[in-house]
C-alpha cells in the first residue's frame, strides 16, 4: 500500500485498541500523514484524559500532523476540524469515520423498548455524523479521495444483543450508499468495512466478549479476526488500491457472514 504524499483525517481514536488506530498505523507506516480528533474533555478538567490517551499514541508518529477535540454531535466542532484540516493540509485524500455511541441503558434493552431520546442519540452519533463529515469533506477532497466508515453485521441481520446499534448500522450502510452516489461525480468514493468482533471500548459495550467465542466456532476461518487485519483492509479502502470500489460493504469477519448454518458449532450442539 502506498500513502506517500497522501493526507487525511482519522475520526474515532479513543485508545490503542481503537479500530481507527489500527487503520491509522497502517496508513502512517505506509507514508501517509494523518490529522486526528479526540472526544473533548470537560473544559475545567485538570487532566485532559481523552486527549492524553490519544496524544500518547500520536506523539510517537512524525506523520501524525495534529490532534484536535471534536464532539461529532456539534456542527461547530465538525466545521472547526475540517477548516483546520484545510488550513494545514490544503486538499485531503482520505477520511476515516470510526465513531459510534449508544447509551448503555438502551443497548441493554430489547430493541423495541429503546427510548426515543436514546434512539435519536445513537442515530445522531453513529449515522448522521457520517453524512455531516462527508459533506464537510467534499470541498477539500482531491479527486480519487476515499471515505470509509465502520459497520457490523448486526446492521444486515438481527444479532440479538446488538439491538439499537444494529438499527444504526443498517442506516449507516444506507448512508454509505447515498453518500457514494452524491460524491461519485467528484471522484470521491465512500465505503464501509464490516468488522467481526474486536476488543475495544465500544466493542465491549456492544457485547463483543460473547461474540468472540461464536465467531471462533462459526466463521469459515475458524478463528477471530485481528486488529491488524481490520487495519490493513481499512487502509486498503482509503488507498488508491481500491479505486474502483464505492458504495460497498466489505466484510473482515473470517467469512462469518457467508454462513447459513452454525457450521462447526453444530458439533458442540449435537
Ligand atoms: N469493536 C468491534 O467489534 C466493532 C465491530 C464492527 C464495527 N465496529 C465499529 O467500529 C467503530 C469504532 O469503534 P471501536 O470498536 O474502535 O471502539 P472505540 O470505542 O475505540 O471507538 C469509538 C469511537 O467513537 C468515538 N465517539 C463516540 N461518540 C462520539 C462523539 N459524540 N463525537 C466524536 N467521537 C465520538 C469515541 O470517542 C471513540 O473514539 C464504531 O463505528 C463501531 O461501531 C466495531
Amino acid at each position: 500500500m502506498q500513502f506517500q504524499g497522501k493526507k487525511g483525517l482519522i475520526l474515532g481514536v479513543a485508545n490503542e485498541n481503537s479500530i481507527a488506530w489500527a487503520i491509522a498505523k497502517e496508513i502512517m507506516e505506509a507514508g501517509g500523514t494523518c490529522g486526528f480528533t479526540h472526544l473533548p474533555d470537560p473544559p475545567n478538567a485538570e487532566r485532559q484524559k481523552n486527549r492524553l490517551r490519544v496524544s500518547k499514541l500520536t506523539d510517537k508518529y512524525e506523520n501524525a500532523a495534529f490532534l484536535m477535540p471534536m464532539d461529532a454531535q456539534k456542527d461547530e466542532d465538525i466545521k472547526a476540524v475540517f477548516d483546520a484540516t484545510a488550513e494545514k493540509f490544503g486538499k485531503i485524500d482520505f477520511v476515516l469515520h470510526s465513531m459510534a455511541f449508544a447509551d448503555r441503558d438502551d443497548l441493554n434493552k430489547d430493541t423495541i423498548f429503546t427510548s426515543r431520546a436514546g434512539f435519536a442519540l445513537a442515530m445522531d452519533v453513529s449515522v448522521y455524523t457520517l453524512l455531516a463529515c462527508a459533506g464537510a469533506a467534499k470541498p477539500i477532497m482531491n479527486e480519487g479521495g476515499s471515505i470509509a466508515a465502520m459497520t457490523y453485521f448486526g446492521g444486515e441481520k438481527c444479532v440479538p444483543g446488538y439491538n439499537v446499534m444494529g438499527v444504526c448500522k443498517a442506516a449507516l450502510e444506507a448512508a454509505v450508499r447515498y453518500a457514494a452516489y452524491d460524491l461519485g461525480p467528484s471522484g470521491i468514493r465512500v465505503n464501509a468495512l464490516s468488522a467481526g468482533p474486536v476488543r475495544t471500548l465500544a466493542g465491549r459495550a456492544a457485547g463483543v466478549d460473547e461474540m468472540l467465542k461464536l465467531y471462533d466456532r462459526m466463521a469459515p476461518l475458524g478463528r477471530n479476526i485481528t486488529h491488524q487485519e481490520v487495519g490493513r483492509t481499512g487502509a486498503f479502502l482509503l488507498s488508491e488500491m481500491s479505486d474502483g470500489i464505492t458504495g460497498e460493504i466489505l466484510h473482515v469477519d473470517g467469512g462469518y457472514n457467508a454462513m447459513g448454518s452454525p457450521g462447526r458449532l453444530l458439533d458442540d450442539l449435537k
